[in-house]
C-alpha cells in the first residue's frame, strides 16, 4: 500500500474509534468531579485524586494561573485523551467559571457531542443556559447526567419538564434512580427494565461494585424504592420519553443518566454512553458547504490559541482540531489564510499544561501546536489538497470597556499585549476605521476584561486602565449607514478585527427610534449564539 493510501484507511479506522466531547455544566455541578471519574473507569489513572493533584501542579506554573487559584475557577481549556473499550475518547474541558466566555464556544465548534451536567437539587441554572443555548444552535449531540442524586434533590420528573422548557431539549431518561433522596440503592435501566444496584468504595476512589438484578429480585429486596421508580417509568413510558437516536444526533433529545460522580454510581452508564451513543468523527463541512472526506489528506482548523502557559519560556500554543487525514508530527502543512508553509516540529498533544510530544493524530484529535504565533482562531491548516473551514463565529458582544495604559511610558509594551490578546480571543478589540483612538473593549462575560487586564499585566508589564463606556448595544452596519451615524449624537461606528463595522448606542431606546425613523439604515443584529452561519 502506498504510503497515501495506507494514512487514508488509518484516518478513516481511526476516526471511527474518535469520540470527541466537551462536558458543559454550572460550576460545583461536578463536572471536575466527573471527569476525574470517567479517567478511573478507563484506567488512565489508578485511583481518583489524580486529576486535582495534577491541577495543583499546574496552577504553580504561572502568575495567571494563580488567579484561577485565588478565585478558585479555571480559566484555561485543556483536553484529555484516553482509551476506554477500544476506543480514544477526546474530552474537551471548557472554562468552569460562572461567565459565559467566548472560549467556551470556540471549544464546542471543535468538538462532535457534549454531555451536560446538572446537580440535581438545582437543575438548570440560569448563568449556563447561553452554552446549552449554544448547543442547540450548533445542533451538537447532548448526553445529560443527573448528578448528586446521592444526596436529597429535586423530583427528577419535574427536572425533565424544567430541562425541556428551558434548553428546549427533549430529555430521554435511559436510567432512573432507585431509592429516597439521599440513600440512592442504585438505577434502574430501562433498556432491560433490570436494577442496577451499587455500593461505593472508600471515598469513591475506586470504582463502585455493580450487582444486575432482575425485575422480580429487585421488587424484593428494594420494596417501595422500586415500586416507585417503575410508576416513574411507566409515566415516561407513556409520554413517549425514549432514547432515539436520530433525534439525539439532531440535537433535538438527549438521553439522561443519573447517578452520582462523587460515589461513582452511573459513571459506568454514562461513559458507555460516549462510546455506544455519541458519534464519531465524521466528515466535516467546509466553507464552501462540501465535505471534506475524513480520508482526504491532513485538514484541521485553529479553535483555540494560549500563550504563555508555560512561563519559563514564552510560548505559544495552537489548539488544532484534526478533520480528515493522518498528521504525523514534522509534516509541512500549508496554513491557509497565507498560502505559507507551516512545520509541525513542535506539535504536542496537551493534558492540562504537561505537554507530551505527539507522533501521529487522527479525526476527531486535538493536537497543541506551539511557538505558533502567527496561527489565528479559525485558521485552516492542510496537506496537499487545499481546503478552508467556516470561520468560528464571534459572538454579539453585551458589554464595553475603554481601554488605556496606565503609565503612558508603556505604551509599546500595551499595544503588544493588546495585539497578542486579541488574537488570542481573550476579548474583541474594537477600533476607530479612521485613525487609532482609544480602544473599546468588547466582551459578552466579565470575567473576559479580568482575565484581560490581569495577563497585560502580567505578562507585558502594562498596567490597564479599564473605564466603562455608556455603550449599551451593538448593531453590524455598512459604510453608507457609518456616515449617516456620523451626524448622530450619542453612537459611534467601530472595526472589529474581522472587518465588521459595529454601531454602539447608548440605550436600545436610541437604537429603536433610529430603526423606526431610518428604515434603509443598515443596522442588523451581530451574529449571536442563535445564529451560528
Ligand atoms: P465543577 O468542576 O463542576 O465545579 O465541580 P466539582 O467536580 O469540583 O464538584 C463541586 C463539589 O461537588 C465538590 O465538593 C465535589 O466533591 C462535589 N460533588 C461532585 N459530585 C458529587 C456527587 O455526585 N455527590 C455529592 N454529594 N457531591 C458531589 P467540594 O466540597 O466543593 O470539594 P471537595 O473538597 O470535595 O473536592
Amino acid at each position: 500500500m502506498s504510503p497515501a493510501l495506507s494514512a487514508a484507511v488509518a484516518a478513516r479506522a481511526e476516526a471511527a474509534r474518535r469520540r470527541t466531547f466537551a462536558i458543559i455544566s454550572h460550576p460545583d455541578a461536578g463536572k471536575t468531579t466527573l471527569t476525574e471519574k470517567f479517567l478511573l473507569y478507563a484506567g488512565a489513572v489508578a485511583e481518583a485524586g489524580a486529576v486535582k493533584a495534577r491541577a495543583g501542579q499546574r496552577r504553580a506554573r504561572s502568575d495567571w494561573m494563580a488567579m484561577e487559584q485565588q478565585r478558585g475557577i479555571s480559566i484555561t481549556s485543556t483536553v484529555l485523551q484516553f482509551t476506554y473499550r477500544d476506543h480514544v475518547v477526546n474530552l474537551l474541558d471548557t472554562p468552569g467559571h460562572r461567565d459565559f466566555s467566548e472560549d467556551t464556544y470556540r471549544v464546542l465548534a471543535a468538538a462532535d457531542a457534549a454531555i451536560m451536567v446538572l446537580d440535581v437539587a438545582k437543575g438548570v441554572e440560569t448563568q449556563t443556559l447561553k452554552l446549552f443555548e449554544v448547543c442547540r444552535a450548533r445542533s451538537l449531540p447532548v448526553l445529560t447526567f443527573l448528578n448528586k442524586c446521592d444526596r436529597p434533590g429535586r423530583d427528577p420528573l419535574e427536572l425533565l419538564d424544567e430541562i425541556e422548557a428551558e434548553i428546549g431539549l427533549r430529555p430521554t431518561p435511559v436510567t432512573w434512580p432507585v431509592g429516597e433522596p439521599g440513600d440512592l440503592r442504585g438505577v434502574l435501566d430501562r433498556r432491560d427494565g433490570s436494577f442496577v444496584r451499587y455500593e461505593r468504595s472508600a471515598h469513591g476512589a475506586t470504582a463502585a461494585s455493580e450487582q444486575r438484578l432482575d425485575p422480580v429480585r429487585a421488587a424484593a429486596e428494594e420494596g417501595d424504592a422500586w415500586r416507585q421508580a417503575l410508576e416513574a417509568t411507566a409515566l415516561l413510558d407513556e409520554v413517549g420519553a425514549t432514547v432515539d437516536a436520530g433525534s439525539f444526533l439532531a440535537g433535538e433529545s438527549s438521553p439522561l443518566f443519573v447517578g452520582s460522580a462523587l460515589t461513582n454510581f452511573g459513571v459506568r452508564h454514562l461513559l458507555d454512553a460516549v462510546v455506544d451513543l455519541a458519534p464519531p468523527a465524521t466528515a466535516r463541512v467546509d466553507a464552501s458547504g462540501a465535505l471534506r472526506a475524513l480520508d482526504a489528506p491532513f485538514a484541521g482548523f485553529v479553535f483555540k490559541i494560549q500563550a504563555n502557559m508555560d512561563p519559563a519560556h514564552r510560548d505559544h500554543v495552537a489548539f488544532v482540531r484534526v478533520c480528515s487525514g493522518r498528521f504525523t508530527r514534522g509534516m509541512t502543512l500549508v496554513h491557509g489564510p497565507s498560502g505559507r508553509p507551516f512545520s509541525t516540529k513542535y506539535a504536542a498533544s496537551v493534558f492540562g499544561a504537561d505537554r507530551d510530544t505527539i507522533d501521529v493524530a487522527y479525526p476527531g484529535d486535538v493536537i497543541g501546536l506551539v511557538n505558533a504565533s502567527d496561527l489565528q482562531i479559525g485558521d485552516t491548516l492542510y496537506d496537499a489538497e487545499p481546503v478552508t473551514f467556516p470561520p468560528i463565529a464571534t459572538f454579539a458582544p453585551e458589554l464595553f470597556s475603554v481601554a488605556r495604559p496606565r503609565d503612558t511610558g508603556r505604551h509599546k509594551q500595551f499595544q503588544r499585549g493588546l495585539a497578542q490578546l486579541e488574537r488570542e480571543g481573550v476579548v474583541q478589540v474594537l477600533r476607530d476605521p479612521d485613525g487609532d483612538r482609544v480602544p473599546v473593549l468588547a466582551a459578552v462575560g466579565a470575567m473576559q476584561f479580568e482575565v484581560f487586564s490581569h495577563r497585560l499585566m502580567h505578562e507585558f508589564g502594562a498596567e490597564v486602565q479599564l473605564a466603562p463606556t455608556a455603550v449599551s448595544v451593538a448593531r453590524r452596519t455598512d459604510r453608507v449607514t457609518m456616515q449617516e451615524l456620523r451626524q448622530v449624537r450619542g453612537t459611534r461606528v467601530l472595526v472589529r478585527a474581522d472587518g465588521t463595522l459595529l454601531a454602539l448606542f447608548e440605550s436600545p431606546y436610541q437604537l429603536q427610534r433610529l430603526v423606526q425613523d431610518h428604515p434603509d439604515w443598515c443596522l442588523e443584529p451581530v451574529l449571536g449564539a442563535g445564529e451560528v452561519p
